[in-house]
Order: C-alpha cells, then sequence, then structure tokens
C-alpha cells in the first residue's frame, strides 16, 4: 500500500472511532433525569418515557470501543502500520511455502519421470487430475471435453501438437490462435466459395465445380497456414479440416463466421502460477486423456 492510501485510510479509521466515541459522549451525560417524558401521549393515558440511557449500556459501547483500538493497533487498519506486521499477502505466502514444503519433492519426483511414462502412473495421474479440476476445468470442462472455442482434450485432435514437449509448451507458456478474419476482402461468393471447400476437406459432399473454384482461393490464402491438403499446422495452432473435429463448430455459418471475422482464441500461460514440476504432471495427465473419445 502506498503512503497515500495509507494516511487515506488512517484518516477515516481514526475519524470514524472518534465520531462513535464523541457520540457516546454526547449521550452519557445526562440531560433528562429518570421518570421524564418526550411528552408525546397515545390513547388518553400511555407517554413516551425520556430516561437516560442506562451506565452498563453505555459501559458496553466504550468496551467495543477499546477492543476497536486494540484491534486496530495489532492488525493493519491504519493503511499499512501495525503492530504484529500480519497481512493476508504474508499469510497466504507462508501457506504456499508450507504446501511447497509438503508436496513440492512429490512433484519433484513426478517431473524426473519422463511424461509417457508419468501419463500411466497412477499416482500421478490422480494429482494431474486435482491439478486440472483446480486450474483447468473452468475452460477445459471438468470432463476436458471443452467447449466452442476451449479444445477438446480428450480427443485425439491437436491443434498445438500432441509430443510430450509440445503440450508442455502449450501449458507453460499458452498459446494464442490468431485466424485473421477476411471479410474486407472478399465478396460473398468468393467466402460461400471457401466454406463450401473447407466443407469437401472435411469429407462432405460438395459439388465439383464449387470443389475447383474454392481449391484455387484456398490455395492462395489458406493453404500457408492450414496446409496444402487442409491438416493443419501445429506450429501457428492452425486447425486441420481434414476430421469432423472443430474448435468452433462445423456448421456452415460457423465456418463462413470465421472467415469472415477470423478468431483469436487464447490459452493462458500456467507455468507463472503453477510452476515447472506441476505443469510436467499436467501435461502428463492431458496426454492420457487423448484418445479417450
Ligand atoms: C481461460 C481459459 C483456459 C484455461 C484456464 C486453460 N485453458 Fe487450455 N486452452 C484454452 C483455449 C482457449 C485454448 C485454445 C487456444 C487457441 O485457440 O489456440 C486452449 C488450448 C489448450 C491446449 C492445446 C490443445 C490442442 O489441441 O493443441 C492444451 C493442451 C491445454 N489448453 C491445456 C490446458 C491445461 C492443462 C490447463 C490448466 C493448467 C489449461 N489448458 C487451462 C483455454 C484455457
Ligand atoms: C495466418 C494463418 C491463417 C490463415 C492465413 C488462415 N487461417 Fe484459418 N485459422 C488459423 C488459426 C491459428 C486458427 C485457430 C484460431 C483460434 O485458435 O482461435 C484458424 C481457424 C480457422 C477455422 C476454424 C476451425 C475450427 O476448428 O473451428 C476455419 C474454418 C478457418 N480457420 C478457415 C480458414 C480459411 C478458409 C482461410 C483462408 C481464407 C484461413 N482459415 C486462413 C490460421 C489461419
Amino acid at each position: 500500500m502506498t503512503l497515500g492510501w495509507s494516511l487515506f485510510v488512517l484518516v477515516f479509521a481514526v475519524a470514524n472511532v472518534a465520531g462513535a466515541g464523541a457520540l457516546i459522549l454526547w449521550f452519557s451525560r445526562a440531560r433528562t433525569t429518570e421518570g421524564a417524558t418526550t411528552g408525546h401521549v397515545w390513547d388518553g393515558d400511555v407517554e413516551e418515557g425520556n430516561n437516560p440511557m442506562p451506565r452498563w449500556w453505555l459501559g458496553l459501547f466504550w468496551l467495543t470501543i477499546i477492543w476497536g483500538i486494540v484491534f486496530f493497533v495489532l492488525y493493519p487498519s491504519f493503511g499499512e502500520w501495525s503492530l504484529l506486521g500480519w497481512s493476508q499477502t504474508e499469510q497466504y505466502e507462508d501457506e504456499v511455502a508450507a504446501a511447497e514444503e509438503v508436496y513440492g519433492e512429490i512433484f519433484a519426483a513426478f517431473a524426473a519421470t519422463p511424461i509417457p511414462e508419468l501419463s500411466s502412473n497412477p499416482a500421478a495421474l490422480s494429482a494431474g487430475r486435482n491439478l486440472f479440476v483446480n486450474n483447468c476445468a473452468t475452460c477445459h470442462g471438468s470432463d476436458a471435453r471443452g467447449a466452442r472455442g476451449y479444445p477438446n482434450l480428450a480427443d485425439d485432435e491437436w491443434q498445438w501438437g500432441s509430443a510430450p514437449e509440445q503440450i508442455v509448451a502449450t501449458i507453460t507458456n499458452g498459446r494464442t490462435g490468431v485466424m485473421p478474419g477476411f471479410g474486407q476482402r472478399f465478396d460473398d461468393e468468393t467466402i460461400d466459395t471457401l466454406v463450401d471447400y473447407v466443407q469437401f476437406l472435411a469429407g462432405r459432399d460438395v459439388d465439383a465445380a464449387r470443389v475447383a473454384a474454392g481449391e484455387t482461393q484456398y490455395r492462395s490464402f489458406c493453404s500457408a497456414c492450414h496446409g496444402p491438403t487442409g491438416d493443419g499446422n501445429p506450429i501457428l495452432g492452425a486447425p486441420a479440416f481434414t476430421n469432423e473435429t472443430w474448435l468452433y463448430g462445423g456448421g456452415a455459418s460457423v465456418i463462413r463466421d470465421l472467415i469472415v471475422n477470423g478468431r483469436m482464441g487464447q490459452m493462458p500461460a500456467q507455468e507463472p502460477l503453477l510452476g515447472a514440476d506441476r505443469v510436467h504432471v499436467l501435461a502428463a495427465y492431458v496426454l492420457s486423456l487423448s484418445g479417450q473419445e
């Protein structure tokens, strides 16, 4: 916390407690006497009393204020200043360090085993599954089957490559797939031809004349990334079209939207959060899932 913010918090904290104290003082001064009334009368004879506040009651208020001040001094309530020097961040870091002491060795041992071997080690897979549920399932689903825009990790198709080093690189540094949009460059007819051609590459029935027209365009504008036969390129993360596994969906309108507007799917880097050893175990876990479908 910067000095400015600490001062800001301090001023408000002190003003608050002082204000509460002043209020109690004001009420403590006996401004009425026992048996006094406000003068309000209901139903002819029901009067509203105006007795002074009982001393024990006011005493309780003073106790809460004293308790508050003790707490303020011990814990960081005046910005960053506190007697105990305790902070949430430090407590968190201590707990992480304590956990690292317990689990660090286990993961270090897993990290010494090559990934293909690790991917059939039940203890490593069980640890990998826990890590996956906590860190990856929000996007890829707890069964790793993904959703639109989030790849299915349980199938046998890989956008960024299935070699252990490629999976480790994906998880470590994250990935950004850049599919440029062609809406500005092409007229509707050209885009429709390309939609047909992508469907042809996926093995669907497409009119031969449309295929011939699409092939020319495809070779000029798409094959550099998606490959001449549409088998993709793991270096760029360009998906293959030669199967019915789609990242964004295989309907003609979805394919059309992709070509017109482009897309930039992003997998965030996980290594800064998890460390290399856990990434290693996760890669083994992901590898063990592939081909389950
Ligand atoms: C914020 C969402 C998000 C989180 C969290 C996330 N991912 Fe991803 N992941 C993605 C997206 C999106 C892609 C596809 C990137 C693209 O379009 O190129 C992806 C791609 C991948 C791929 C590449 C798949 C392929 O076919 O090549 C792997 C492997 C992967 N993620 C594993 C993981 C693991 C393991 C974790 C947890 C440690 C994780 N992801 C956490 C969103 C996420
Ligand atoms: C610069 C390289 C590049 C070029 C050129 C390119 N693409 Fe892509 N394309 C990609 C990448 C990378 C992705 C994945 C996007 C993501 O991960 O979000 C993609 C995704 C797609 C998808 C979605 C596939 C799925 O599984 O859902 C379609 C369809 C597509 N491209 C068609 C085309 C067509 C047609 C052309 C030519 C007009 C083309 N692309 C040109 C890189 C490229």
